[in-house]
């Protein structure tokens, strides 16, 4: 199914089109990765909707993003229950093992770490957020543990990619 059919099926559930804008980035960004201004107007077009009103969206929620991703987003919660449980220190631990800064995407293009706000899941604080995952309780012995088997499975999608290339002179 095409972008623009996932997007008039789900839209297809909201009596007003505006209010099907969020759910239609949640797919443009899974077809496309990021959500660039192109993008932005083409899901624009699909609701029949103000070009506005769907950037002012993209823009404001730190779910969507309208610049290129890592293979894996890092987005750890810094809000008061994650702050006091230590995500201060996961933070630096972060920054420092994957030589980056907040913002920032790896030089390989595997990781780009951010802060949140609340993820709403404070009881298993510090939180963070991979991709539609989360990750609780986390501590800097769990996040190697994570970032390793995040590595490991990089590994094994390129493993797969790379076997299913046809060999010369196939
Ligand atoms: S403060 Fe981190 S999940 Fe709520």
């Amino acid at each position: 199914m095409s972008m623009r059919e996932k997007i008039e099926q789900a839209a297809a559930a909201y009596p007003d089109q505006r209010s099907a804008i969020m759910p239609a980035l949640v797919i443009a960004q899974k077809e496309h990765g990021h959500l660039p201004g192109p993008v932005l107007e083409e899901v624009a077009d699909i609701l029949g909707v103000e070009r506005i009103w769907v950037y002012e969206l993209a823009t404001f929620y730190t779910l969507f993003h309208t610049e290129p991703v890592g293979k894996f987003h890092l987005q750890l919660c810094d809000n008061v229950s994650c702050m006091l449980c230590g995500s201060g220190d996961l933070l630096t631990h972060l920054e420092t093992v994957l030589e980056i800064k907040k913002g920032d995407t790896t030089a390989d293009g595997l990781f780009t770490l951010s802060t949140v706000e609340c993820l709403g899941a404070c009881e298993m604080a510090p939180v963070m957020q991979v991709g539609d995952d989360y990750h609780g309780n986390l501590d800097v012995a769990r996040l190697d543990a994570l970032l390793e088997s995040l590595r490991a499975a990089a590994g094994r999608a390129a493993g797969v990619e790379h076997a299913s290339q046809p060999m010369p002179g196939e």
